[in-house]
């Protein structure tokens, strides 16, 4: 068994990751700043598990969580696209300058595997009503974008430089167990449920019509292992969805079903730089990974509603 490094494992998608790792029966370790994540998210007792707070912009920290690892999976980033749009600055370094740090202690210590957690905001609104593929323009409207994008290019600089083995996937809106919706950059499903159970009145950005298309956590991590773990894999990247867009009021018909009704909802200005529709066409994905079974939306949302 291996030892694999997962940066940002602390967070909603990494300790999904590692209960997986470990589960099957890898070693881990994990480099997470907590800016987001969360050492009760961890098995800290596990003998198998090592966890080092650092931040991935620190390259020196980088290069001794690297060193000796089999392959790493980098999921350190701040996730929230709003957070990129009031602070371009600080959300830099750690969506960009990680990034490089990752590919650059890769190449000192010659670790070759690396999933990279890529987005469908590089696309913008260039998927406007149709299924986006990955030969869709793009068109990063933020700084979460572009830095997303950035990391991809250098990403591929160094597969074709330094043999590094980029396993490049753009995750659409993913939900489950542990996304923490306690920030209100926080991820909508998360936000959504957690005040839908308190009866907490939920603000609507725009009209509610815009559309996402949501994937499990549980889903998108049987695909980060094949990511790691495979023989081999293919550099280009892949989206992750499921090609099925729901619309923010869908979601909360959802949600008032399940919770037997809903809070009161507040309709506010759309955020600025906000994606009105996004859906992935996953031609490429399935053809190149053994795709897991659909966890449907209200099995999802019954999951973290505890139903
Ligand atoms: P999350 O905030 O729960 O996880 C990110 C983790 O990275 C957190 O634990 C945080 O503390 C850590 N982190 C942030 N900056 C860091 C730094 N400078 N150094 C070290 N650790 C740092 O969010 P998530 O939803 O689990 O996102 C994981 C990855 O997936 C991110 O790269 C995100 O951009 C990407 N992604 C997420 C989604 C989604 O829908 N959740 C969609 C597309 C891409
Ligand atoms: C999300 C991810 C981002 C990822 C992208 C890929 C988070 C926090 N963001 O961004 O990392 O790269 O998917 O598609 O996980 N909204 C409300 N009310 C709220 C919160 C949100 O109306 O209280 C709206 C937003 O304005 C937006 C939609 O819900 O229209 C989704 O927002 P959010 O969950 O933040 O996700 P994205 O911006 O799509």
């Amino acid at each position: 068994m291996a030892e694999f490094l997962v940066t940002g494992g602390a967070g909603f998608i990494g300790s999904n990751l590692v209960d997986a790792l470990l589960a099957a029966g890898h070693r881990v370790r994990v480099l997470d700043n907590l800016s987001m994540g969360k050492r009760s998210n961890l098995p800290l007792d596990n003998p198998r598990l090592h966890f080092i707070e650092g931040d991935v912009a620190d390259a020196e920290v980088v290069a001794q969580a690297v060193a000796g690892c089999a392959g790493v999976a980098h999921l350190a980033a701040v996730a929230s696209v709003q957070a990129s749009v009031d602070d371009p600055v600080s959300t830099h370094q750690s969506n960009f300058i990680g990034t490089l740090n990752v590919c650059e202690a890769m190449r000192q210590h010659g670790v070759r595997r690396v999933v990279y957690a890529s987005s469908a905001a590089i696309y913008g609104n260039n998927g406007e009503g149709v299924a986006i593929d990955e030969a869709t323009a793009k068109a990063p409207l933020t700084p979460y974008a572009s830095d997303k994008l950035a990391g991809e290019h250098y990403l591929d600089f160094y597969r074709r430089q330094h043999g590094l083995e980029p396993a490049v996937f753009r995750f659409f809106n993913i939900f489950g167990p542990r996304q923490d919706p306690s920030s209100p950059y926080s991820g909508v499903i998360s936000i959504f449920t957690q005040r839908a159970q308190q009866g907490l009145p939920i603000s609507v950005f725009g009209d509610g019509e815009q559309t996402r298309d949501f994937f499990y956590v549980g889903d998108l991590v049987a695909l980060l292992m094949q990511g790691l773990l495979s023989e081999q894999v293919v550099s280009d990247p892949l989206n992750v969805g499921w090609s099925q867009a729901v619309s923010l009021n869908q979601l909360l018909a959802e949600i008032g079903v399940l919770c037997g009704g809903l809070p009161p909802l507040t309709h506010l200005p759309a955020r600025a730089g906000d994606i009105r529709h996004s859906r992935a066409d996953n031609t490429r994905l399935q053809a190149h990974y053994r795709m897991p079974q659909q966890t449907p939306l209200r099995e999802g949302l019954r999951q973290l509603l505890g139903l």
